[in-house]
């Protein structure tokens, strides 16, 4: 029998060679046409907001009405939109992403109010949710945003404006088109005037061209008075990359909004034309049958396929010998670039220990030049005595690293495999790792608080990434100061995988790794962890939470301050005498933001809470740093950590069970000053293996 381990491999393989048998069948468009609105053809596909409907064969956005304007026109946000989501992009190699082509078009008109002033306007948006407009999104936010959430990225939208106010602060006029990403702030507007369009004029109509081009990145918009042929000209280009902004899976709808200026926003006519993206997984629900037939045809052939790789897999009995994966994953494109052992031996001088940039649980990480390309490189060795464990972490941490697309991670270049010696092949990061910025010594300059709290940022939005937006959940694991590596303009990149584990496998133990290295680092694992054994997002998010305080503070998570072992203590003990801000590292001699300063700490104590299930989300957290969200109201005393307690799993459910105070708080009374002593320590023996 194949081991699990292995098995688990080699379903990933499959689901490659799905992927790329599914990529070589032809494209497809998905279109529809709706040459007018009724509750009867609307009714099963578009969701309306409480504020929209369908009357009058059109979509009316905000309500539909001229009496009683106080109660049905002032201040209105509406949204309508179509119900099925689309793929609009998807991962393609380690660097790229393939978005999706997709052609609308659609005629609306805008009704003035006689006598009363036009507000706000429409837009047709690009949503990742079929949620209602978000509260007090009137007047200016067009039903899109509002004023805490304007600018979020985590608000996944791309809109198309039509806008009838100008807004002093941003707007060029009160008759114009502008693209809008996460903002009504438009990074891009056209006024129409000169293109002889008013757009809230005797509730012309007009229709609108919108052409996505998903290769080529670049969105154009197109507009002209209903019944006049397409223009040559677009009214509006501009680069575009969806991928970076919009949710893989999002909505195509359409959004508007009223203040005490108001008028009617009507939709008449929709079109929608959207290439499909070859994916597997959900895409089947749109597809026609014929496509069926080709998603069952590749999956016989897949599974025949499979089979007889584990025929012959079993017949060589190389079920434990990865170098057949290895050597599969070779031949399969989205795989980063194989390198051959001299070009590493060269560019790394034959492995100099001058260029030693680390060394870490799984290996020894060299600087290296390709003399090809004369750019540095960062070259990863694995070196662990037990070969076939190596061989499955250097496997292991490929396959993460490969699948993971994130402008905040390190990322993979490529790898050689020779004669049993792994290596993996990254990016080079000049400014090296965040410990040696904080602790580096005297030489290294004063890391300065716009710098710090911008790593924070990344290292956020990283764990964002990896905890939600990939498909398969991942946990880093082993998240620390010196894991966090330093680009040029001094972003952070999060680096070594060797510990991350998609969280769907059973592979999160610390206690299974007891070799040489080090899985997790004092002060950084979760308490819960010691009992578990298990790593969770949770235990990430504490993690993060010791890499935000000791940021602030300049100062290890485990340090002798003020009679406490844990920075985190000491900085709760500030916090209860009301005096925060002293923790705040002192080299930065008071040059900080002290209301981000407030925030962070008040994060990093978040993130510490010793239950897991306390401790916020990366959404919540990442909303934190931006500012959109009030850190949590920490109490004056830590409290104290119980095990076992309300256990929190992966999905977020549950459930209380018996309330028993550890012994690494001892057992005294929660309420006062704790801290994790030594001796409490030693007593428990996963955490000998673990030093
Ligand atoms: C479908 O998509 C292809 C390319 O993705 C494009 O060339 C073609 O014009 C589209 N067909 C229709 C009917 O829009
Ligand atoms: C609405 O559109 C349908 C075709 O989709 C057409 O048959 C019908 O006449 C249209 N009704 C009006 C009032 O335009
Ligand atoms: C409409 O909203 C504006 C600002 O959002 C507010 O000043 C005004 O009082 C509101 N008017 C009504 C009738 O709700
Ligand atoms: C990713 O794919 C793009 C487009 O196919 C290609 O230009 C690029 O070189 C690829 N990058 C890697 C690292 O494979
Ligand atoms: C969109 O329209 C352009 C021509 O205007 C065409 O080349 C392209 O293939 C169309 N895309 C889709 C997805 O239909
Ligand atoms: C939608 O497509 C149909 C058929 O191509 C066309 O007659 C109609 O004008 C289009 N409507 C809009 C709003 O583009
Ligand atoms: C969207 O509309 C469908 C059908 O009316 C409804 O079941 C669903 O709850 C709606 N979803 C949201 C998020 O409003
Ligand atoms: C904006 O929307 C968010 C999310 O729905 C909400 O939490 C926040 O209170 C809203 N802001 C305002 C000013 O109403
Ligand atoms: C658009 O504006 C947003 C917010 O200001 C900004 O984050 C983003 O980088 C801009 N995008 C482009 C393509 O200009
Ligand atoms: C708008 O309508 C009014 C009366 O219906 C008409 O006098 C005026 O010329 C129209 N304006 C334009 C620009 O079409």
């Amino acid at each position: 029998m194949i081991k699990l381990r292995n098995y688990k491999l080699y379903l990933n393989l499959l689901m490659i060679l799905f992927f790329i048998s599914l990529s070589t069948t032809k494209c497809e468009n998905l279109t529809f046409s709706l040459a007018n609105f009724t509750k009867a053809n609307t009714g099963p596909d578009f969701n309306f907001s409480n504020d929209a409907e369908v009357t009058q064969w059109a979509l009316q956005i905000t309500p539909d009405s001229s009496n009683a304007p106080e109660s049905y026109l002032v201040n209105k946000s509406g949204r309508v939109i179509y119900n099925t989501p689309f793929q609009l992009w998807q991962p393609l190699n380690s660097t790229t992403n393939r978005a999706a082509s997709f052609n609308t078009s659609f005629t609306f008109n805008v009704n003035p109010i006689v006598n009363t002033p036009n507000g706000e306007g429409l837009a047709f948006a690009i949503l990742p949710t079929l949620d209602e407009p978000p509260p007090a999104s009137h007047g200016g936010y067009l039903g899109l945003t509002n004023e805490t959430l304007d600018g979020n990225p985590l608000n996944k939208f791309i809109a198309i404006e039509f806008d009838t106010v100008k807004q002093l602060a941003y707007d060029p006029d009160d008759n114009h088109v502008g693209l809008d990403i996460n903002s009504v702030k438009s990074n891009a507007t056209t006024s129409l005037k000169p293109l002889g369009i008013e757009i809230a004029l005797n509730a012309t109509k007009y229709t609108v061209w919108i052409d996505y081009d998903g290769a080529g990145h670049r969105i154009d918009v197109f507009m002209a008075l209903e019944g006049v042929a397409k223009p040559g000209k677009p009214a509006l280009s501009q680069p575009l990359d969806i991928s970076q902004y919009v949710s893989q899976w999002s909505y195509f709808g359409f959004s508007a909004s009223t203040s005490t200026r108001y008028e009617l926003h009507c939709v008449l006519a929709w079109n929608l034309t959207i290439e499909i993206l070859p994916e597997p997984k959900k895409g089947r629900r749109l597809l026609g049958w014929h496509i069926a037939v080709i998603v069952v045809g590749s999956l016989a052939g897949l599974a025949l396929t499979g089979f007889i790789i584990s025929l012959y897999m079993r017949r060589k009995k190389v079920g434990d010998d990865p170098s057949v994966l290895v050597g599969t994953l070779k031949s399969l494109p989205g795989t980063p670039k194989e390198f051959e052992f001299k070009e590493l031996k060269k560019a790394t001088n034959n492995f100099d220990e001058n260029l030693k940039l680390g060394q870490g649980g799984f290996g020894i990480v060299y600087k290296g030049v390709l003399a090809e390309e004369n750019t540095e490189v960062a070259v990863k060795m694995f070196s662990r005595s037990d070969k076939t464990k190596c061989q499955d972490d250097f496997l292991h941490e490929l396959t993460i690293i490969n699948r993971l697309r994130h402008k905040r991670l390190v990322k993979l270049l490529g790898w050689c495999h020779k004669n049993g010696l792994l290596l993996l092949v990254y990016e080079y990061m000049p400014n090296g790792s965040l410990d040696h910025h904080l602790f580096g010594g005297a030489d290294r300059p004063l890391l300065p608080w716009d710098r710090r709290y911008t790593i924070i940022t990344g290292v956020a939005s990283a764990l964002h990434y990896l905890h939600n937006e990939y498909d398969q959940r991942v946990v880093h694991r082993d998240l620390k100061a010196s894991n966090i590596m330093l680009d040029s303009a001094f972003n952070a990149r999060l680096g070594d995988f060797g510990l991350a584990r998609a969280l769907e496998t059973d592979k999160t133990s610390y206690a299974e790794i007891e070799l040489g290295g080090v899985p997790g680092t004092m002060g950084y694992i979760a308490p819960e962890c010691f009992h578990t054994g298990k790593a969770t997002s949770e235990s990430d998010l504490f993690a993060f939470g010791a890499v935000v305080l000791e940021t602030v503070c300049g100062r290890r998570p485990r340090c002798d301050v003020s009679g406490f072992q844990f920075l985190v203590d000491w900085v709760w003990k500030l916090h209860r005498e009301g005096r925060l801000l002293d923790a705040v590292d002192r080299r930065l001699a008071g040059e900080f933001d002290g209301e981000e300063a407030r925030r962070l700490l008040l994060l990093g104590m978040a993130c510490s809470h010793p239950a897991a299930g306390e401790r916020p989300k990366t959404e919540v957290v990442v909303q934190i740093i931006y500012g959109a969200v009030e850190p949590p109201k920490m109490p004056p005393f830590r409290p104290a950590f119980v095990w076992p307690s309300a256990v929190v799993d992966d999905l977020g459910s549950t459930s209380t069970s018996t309330m028993v105070t550890s012994s690494y708080y001892g057992s005294s009374a929660a309420g006062t000053p704790q801290c994790w002593s030594k001796e409490a320590h030693a007593s428990t023996p996963e955490e000998v293996s673990m030093r």
